[in-house]
């Protein structure tokens, strides 16, 4: 049976539209609403239980705005509170995020992955336990972005200041060979053409996971019996706990391109 319900996108604020992009690439009929936190933002330095409270509140509003399934866009948020969302919210299925530590462990040439993600998300057992899944005998260097979601919500993803940044938390995996570069968190593929500059010289691949979200965001559909019916026309809503300019960021910066 068709379902013309939205489907409901979460993030601490601008990064999970990297993702809100490739599901609305992968399922161009279905409904979308993207919540873009915002006034909590950055969620990398607080508190697991503070992350995993202010994930609640959020995947409970998507919830009350009628979503038929909702994506936590958000690395941080799944790595602290994925299981109690989706125990608390059943039957309605939840998407998570992993980091792509898998595919980049799988491709690499010289046995040395780089991983980039918030403080939070590195520490937390999902990430410990994927890396040691995958990267057994791998060298995994880790580094937390430290500013990086701070440029991306200012709009200075290209600048100085990015550079700057991102040098100083690519450089060790860098120096060490890694060729692959895993996005562990949502804000980061904003990022891309300045880590690009910065490894220009190294043969580096970025690897991030929200085609492969997308893709489960469809699996999910099928298997819950709730795709939007065909030549459904979607809506597409951007919502915040921040203010109306904030929410108009949002709405812009998605349909940019
Ligand atoms: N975009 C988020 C993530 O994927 C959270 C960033 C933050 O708010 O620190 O981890």
């Amino acid at each position: 049976m068709a379902n013309n319900a939205p489907i409901g996108i979460y993030d601490s604020g601008l990064g999970g539209l990297t993702v809100w992009r490739e599901v609305r690439r992968a399922l161009p009929e279905e409904s979308l609403i993207y919540l873009g936190d915002g006034k909590n933002c950055p969620y990398g330095s607080r508190s697991r239980e503070e992350v995993a409270r202010l994930a609640d509140e959020a995947v409970g509003h998507l919830v009350a705005m009628g979503c038929k399934m909702v994506v936590v866009a958000c690395n941080t948020a799944t790595a602290a509170a994925i299981d109690a969302l989706r125990a608390k919210y059943a039957p309605m299925p939840i998407v998570g995020m992993e980091p792509a530590v898998k595919p980049a462990c799988l491709a690499t040439k010289s046995r040395v992955v780089g991983v980039l993600a918030t403080e939070r998300s590195l520490d937390g057992d999902l990430f410990r336990r994927t890396a040691a899944k995958y990267g057994a005998d791998i060298e995994v260097i880790t580094a937390a972005g430290k500013g990086f979601v701070e440029l991306v919500e200012r709009d200075a993803e290209v600048s100085a200041e990015a550079v700057r940044c991102v040098e100083e938390a690519m450089h060790e995996m860098l120096q060490r060979g890694a060729d692959h570069i895993v996005l562990g968190c949502t804000h980061y593929p904003f990022l891309l053409d300045t880590m690009r500059k910065v490894a220009e010289g190294y043969a580096v691949t970025f690897v991030d996971s929200s085609q492969a979200v997308a893709r489960r965001v469809g699996q999910l559909l099928d298997q819950y019996a709730l795709r939007a019916e065909e030549g459904h026309c979607p809506d597409y809503r951007f919502e915040t706990f921040a203010d109306e300019p904030y929410r108009r960021r949002l709405q812009e910066k998605a349909l940019a391109e």
